[in-house]
């Protein structure tokens, strides 16, 4: 099969869709592999290092002629629609639910789409996981930084020091990003509280952390009376493939300390503050109300080099699935990579995303058979 590797476009963007030693283990596997000239320089991963594993260097255009499957990280931004071709095979984060005019695309240019944010192994997200963990503990860190006065923020020290307060930080949805802010947020020395739906979750919260972080049940009273104290908001919830719920609207913020921070982590699944919008890595925080928004979509581009080799340490396996037994036979035989179906021949096959746009749904099996 013919792999491309596309350069991502988006703003701050830097991570690559495979490194040079992935390439190598397709070449192996008998496959050709086009990348996009520069695709991983800025992680220092140069066209020549990809040369030498058995790439061939190609301009975006070419590699869009000559690719069966395209390997990328971000969704297809609007410039890049033009390049997909009917019946190719883009593998990649795509987030439908929070984008109709991709989804549109996909299907009218019957592109068989697989999204690593919603490939499931049992109850985990094996391709969002590491991101997740990365963007929970960036989420801290950028948290500290804008609590400074300097960014705007309120001038709260996260740790305190002895004799006065520590910052508080709430944590809503206590997945994997959750836990992983939670793990910085403990270790700077804040005071940490997690909000989930999940009781069973927030147990296992408990025990992991040796009950060092208060854990409370999702209901609007207990976050509302969290958001009183809060230095720090982040926003962690996830329901699989669907549009964020919004767990705190506009008219919340005013039981909000001035100059408090949301941090908007699940902003690329539409967000789950009713005031969030989509920010870059150029422009991250905006003030609404009083209140400062983090809100951007790709956290993790900002640690590039950590998180391309944390990702394609779990996309590389399904990625040589698809090339060595091709998409139909690779969907069908594997439950996980079935679940990560989201488009087919022009059909939609992820119920979530249908329900956010009222577009027919096709189960993948049946799409696929
Ligand atoms: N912005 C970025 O760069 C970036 C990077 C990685 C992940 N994410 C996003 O972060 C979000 C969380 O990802 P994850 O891997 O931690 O997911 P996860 O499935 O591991 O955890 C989500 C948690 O949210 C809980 N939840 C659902 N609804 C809730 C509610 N109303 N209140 C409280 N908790 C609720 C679930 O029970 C679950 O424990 C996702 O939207 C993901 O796409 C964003």
């Amino acid at each position: 099969m013919n792999i491309a590797c596309a350069k991502e476009i988006k703003t701050h963007e830097y991570r690559v869709g495979l490194t040079p030693s992935n390439v190598k283990e397709y070449v192996g596997n008998g496959h050709k592999v086009f990348i996009e000239e520069g695709a991983g320089e800025a992680i220092g991963f140069l066209d020549e290092h990809y040369e030498k594993n058995g790439a061939k260097i190609v301009d975006k255009k070419e590699l869009f002629d000559k690719a069966e499957l395209i390997i990328k990280v971000k969704e297809p931004l609007e410039e890049e629609y033009e390049y997909f071709k009917e019946g190719q095979i883009l593998y990649t984060y795509l987030h439908l639910a929070a984008d109709e005019r991709l989804t549109k695309m996909l299907l009218s240019k019957k592109i068989s789409s697989i999204a690593y944010e919603t490939i499931r192994l049992g109850n985990s997200l094996p391709c969002l996981a590491p991101m997740s963990m990365i963007a929970g503990r960036l989420s801290v860190f950028e948290a500290a930084k804008y609590s400074q006065k300097t960014y705007g923020g309120s001038g709260v020290l996260l740790s305190g020091i002895p004799g006065v307060q520590k910052g508080k930080v709430v944590i809503v949805g206590g997945g994997v990003v959750g836990i992983n802010a939670a793990q910085i947020a403990l270790g700077a020395g804040a005071e940490v509280s997690i909000l989930d739906i999940n009781t069973q979750r927030l147990a296992y919260i408990d025990q992991i952390f040796n009950m060092r972080v208060h854990t409370y049940y999702s209901s609007k009273a207990n976050l509302l009376n969290l958001l009183e104290d809060a230095d720090v908001v982040i926003g962690a919830v996830l329901i699989p493939g669907a549009k964020a719920p919004k767990v705190i609207n506009k008219e919340d913020l005013v039981h909000m300390k001035k100059a408090s921070i949301l941090v908007d982590v699940a902003i690329d699944q539409g967000g789950c503050f009713g005031t969030s919008r989509a920010t870059t890595h150029d422009e991250p925080i905006y003030e609404l109300d009083g209140i400062l928004h983090y809100c951007v979509a790709n956290m993790p581009g900002c640690v590039a080099k950590t998180s391309t080799i944390a990702l394609t340490d779990t996309t590389l396996a399904y990625g040589l699935k698809i090339a060595n037994r091709g998409f139909k036979e690779a969907s069908l035989s594997d439950e996980a990579l079935l679940q990560g179906v989201n488009t087919h021949k022009g059909l939609l096959t992820y119920e979530a995303v249908s329900k956010a746009f009222n577009i027919p749904y096709t189960e993948a099996s049946k799409a696929l058979a």
